[in-house]
């Protein structure tokens, strides 16, 4: 195959460029990338000499350049969003542009393609918080957030084109993903970063809502699987089974780090705060995917990593990330 990987300089997608290029040695990658603050190509150094791998660097709302790469690929995995909460409160409009906009010219380009299997990675988020038991894939979307909702709409506009067109594409819900290479705004490499140079780790509200914790290599896994195995038309949920409460999460962080629990600083809330995520993952599992990584294991690498990975990090929170930091938490 050779796969169209929209956002892959991302946290996900460039674990994922890196996860194909690795257990398929027969497929090519197309990383096609906006390069926005939350696109870094360092994140590809591993496989930028790989002759099976290539970037090109563009907008998924245009529909000019999309459809130029659309005719050099066979398969899609759409990874590209605006994707942290925080933001989309503050701004909504970019996710309204890339996350739904950015879709539909998928959509529009794949369509006309044939492309025959395209993966639209989306989020748990879209079915909103749920006090007690699971979301199965069936439910409906309650979106509580500009992001999520934009997701949601996202979702919506690819079954509108499967129901108008008799275009099928395939869907993933994925559940709170970790690990390398993410973006330190997110709470676990936010929380990491700051515990490592001493910095407060800013817990909202009671630090009692609950987040199930899925590992990236896991969710490049779930996600390859529904590419290959995936039934047409469907959606599945990627869950890890491994809930905790963000008090708990920001404890193990801090064990791993060394540090003692004087750095939590509880600060105002995040307005329309899901209070828990939890998803039933079992459709997937019968495909035969199951999560590797647990909890504790997951956590450990995660902050392994970004300890021996300073440079990476620091780079990121010393420009202008930092002017969005100090803006995001100077009320709170
Ligand atoms: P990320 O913010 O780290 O990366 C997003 C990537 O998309 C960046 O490389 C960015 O440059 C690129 N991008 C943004 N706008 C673009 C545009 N208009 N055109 C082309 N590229 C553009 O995100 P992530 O955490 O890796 O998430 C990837 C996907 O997985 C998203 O669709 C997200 O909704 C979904 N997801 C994330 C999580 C999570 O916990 N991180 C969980 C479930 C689902
Ligand atoms: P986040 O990583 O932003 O993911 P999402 O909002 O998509 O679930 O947040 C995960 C949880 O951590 C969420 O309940 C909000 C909480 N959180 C904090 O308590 N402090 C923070 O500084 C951040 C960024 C998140």
């Amino acid at each position: 195959m050779r796969i169209l990987v929209t956002g892959g300089a991302g946290f996900i997608g460039s674990n994922y460029c890196r996860f194909v290029l690795r257990e398929h040695p027969e497929d090519e990658v197309v990383n096609f990338d906006k390069l926005t603050y939350a696109g870094n190509l360092e994140n590809l150094r591993e496989v930028e000499g790989d002759g099976r791998y290539s970037f090109v660097r563009g907008d998924i709302c245009d529909e000019k350049v999309v459809e130029g790469v659309m005719g050099e690929v066979d398969t899609v995995v759409n990874f590209a969003a605006e994707t942290h909460v925080d933001r989309s409160i503050q701004h909504a409009g970019a996710f309204v542009d890339t996350d739904i906009k950015g879709l539909y010219v998928l959509l529009g380009a794949a369509r006309k393609h044939d492309i025959g299997r395209f993966v639209h990675v989306s989020t748990d988020e879209v079915y909103g918080s749920i006090e007690s038991g699971s979301f199965k894939e069936e439910d409906a979307p309650s979106p509580s957030s500009p992001y999520a909702a934009s997701k949601a709409g996202a979702e919506l506009m690819a079954k509108a084109y499967e129901r108008t067109f008799g275009y099928q594409i395939l869907i993933t819900r994925g559940a709170n993903t970790y690990g390398p290479y993410q973006y330190p705004e997110k709470v676990v490499s936010l929380f990491a970063t700051n515990a490592l140079d001493d910095i407060e780790l800013p817990l909202y509200g009671d630090g009692m809502n609950v987040r199930d914790w899925l590992y990236v290599d896991d969710h490049c896994a779930g996600i390859d699987v529904v590419l290959r195995e995936g039934v047409l038309g469907e959606a599945y949920n990627v869950g890890s089974d491994q809930e905790r409460t963000n008090l708990e999460l920001t404890r193990e962080i801090l064990k791993l780090v060394g540090k003692g629990e004087e750095l939590i600083k509880y600060v105002k809330d995040r307005p329309g705060h899901d209070r828990r995520y939890s998803i039933d993952g079992s459709k997937l599992r019968a495909l035969g995917w199951q999560p590797r990584v647990g909890f504790e294991e997951g956590m450990k690498r995660t902050v392994g990593w970004y300890r021996e990975n300073e440079a990476w990090w620091r780079r990121l929170k010393d420009g202008s990330y930092r002017q969005y930091y100090e803006e995001m938490y100077a009320n709170r």
